[in-house]
């Protein structure tokens, strides 16, 4: 069991990753909350409810069901969510346990956010996107029509309990949809943990707890390091965003539903690496100690490597680009692009012309999966 500790303006928090987690809920004082609910879907709910009923040692706990899938992320559920909790008697001293992926954590972490004024909240994630990504951090919100993620709050959890065991009962396509984000970390942290994925990807299936356990835990702290030095995303934190600008355009051009936000983002890192590489920042340099092979290339490989991506090829260049634009990243209009200028270093670039935006994704269109 590895664990780390989150520092936030509203209190520190850890995180438990490991074989074994949900354990550490067994010394919550349960008597000090009035009643404990638990967020989650039917299906995750069927496959692990009871066995994290027994791990945690908890007496007595309400589940409430959301669908699966992005589009529960809206303000309708919150009040639905909301309403449920207030019917079955939920109040200020409740405790709310969000037991899912991504779109659990992130609606659940706004109604708990703003039920009663804030209700204390803890994230269990099922998925490997929620367990590396989504669970840490504070952040939450639902979409709108006009976007994503546009309604949401900084919340920081009591405590994230994230088991790779339950990764067993995910899809291959879901499991490889968070490969992408732990990517992602890589780029971010540099050479040694890029290194270190390169030899290891082949290696991460849902079922290997072995290997899951090696390597979720210098992935977690990717985030947790950056979190930790800029909770409220003032300027560091925006280098999670890499790939996601591209990625939540994609998102948004597939309606939400098509592909899964993970998938985005492999398409996304694809992009801005080739837009990095056209644009000059990232150069043929290599770093060490894989001599000869530019990060470049190395980026696209890993990526291309996870395994098939759904198709791109009738999503237009322009239809991007037209999104670009309303990605919550951009600032009085100017989208404040996460550029890769070699593995553990990112620039924050604005100004970026459109037009060489909407090349990158017309090559990379262009491109299949060399594997
Ligand atoms: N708040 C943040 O900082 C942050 C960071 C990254 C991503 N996100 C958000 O997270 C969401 C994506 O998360 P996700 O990929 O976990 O999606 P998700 O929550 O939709 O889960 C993906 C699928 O996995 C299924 N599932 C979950 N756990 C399972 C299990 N143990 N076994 C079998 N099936 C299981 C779900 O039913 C769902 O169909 C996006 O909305 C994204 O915007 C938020
Ligand atoms: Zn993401």
């Amino acid at each position: 069991m590895q664990r780390f500790q989150v520092t936030a303006q509203a209190g520190n928090y850890p995180v438990m990753i490991g074989r074994g987690a949900w354990r550490e809920l067994r010394p919550l004082p349960q008597s000090s909350y009035s009643s404990v609910f638990v967020l989650t879907e039917k299906g995750i709910w069927q496959h692990w409810g009871k066995r994290f009923m027994r791990e945690a040692a908890l007496r007595k706990a309400c589940p409430i069901f959301v669908p699966p899938g992005e589009k529960s992320k809206s303000l309708a559920e919150v009040e639905r969510v909301a309403s449920e909790l207030a019917r079955a008697g939920g109040d200020r001293r409740s405790l709310l346990i969000l037991f899912g992926g991504g779109v659990i954590g992130d609606l659940g972490g706004l109604v708990a956010s703003t039920y009663m004024r804030g209700i204390d909240c803890i994230q269990v994630p099922t998925t490997l996107v929620g367990q590396v990504d989504s669970s840490i951090g504070g952040k939450n919100a639902v979409n709108l029509p006009a976007g994503k993620n546009l309604v949401g709050t900084f919340y920081p959890p009591r405590m994230v309990l994230a088991d790779p065991a339950v990764l067993s009962t995910l899809s291959p396509r879901i499991f490889r949809s968070g490969l992408y984000e732990v990517i992602k970390h890589a780029i971010l942290a540099g050479p040694a943990l890029f290194d270190l994925l390169d030899r290891h990807l082949d290696s991460l299936r849902p079922d290997n707890l072995k290997a899951l356990e090696a390597i979720l835990g210098p992935v977690v702290r990717v985030k947790i390091d950056v979190v930790n030095r800029d909770e409220r995303e003032s300027g560091l934190r925006q280098v999670l965003n890499l790939g996601h600008t591209f990625g939540h355009a994609l998102e948004a051009a597939t309606g939400y539903g098509r592909f899964l936000h993970g998938e985005c983002v492999g398409w996304g890192l694809l992009a801005i690496t080739i837009l990095a590489e056209q644009l000059g920042y990232l150069n043929a340099a290599a770093s060490t100690p894989k001599k000869g092979v530019p990060d470049s290339r190395r980026i696209r490989d890993l990526v291309w490597r996870v395994g098939p991506l759904p198709s791109i090829r009738n999503i237009p260049a322009r239809a991007i680009v037209k999104l670009l634009l309303h990605d919550k990243k951009a600032v009085a209009g100017k989208i404040h692009w996460v550029i890769p200028e070699r593995l553990g270093k990112m620039r924050i670039v604005t100004g970026i012309p459109l037009a060489a935006a909407e090349r990158a994704w017309r090559d990379l269109r262009g491109m299949s999966n060399p594997r």
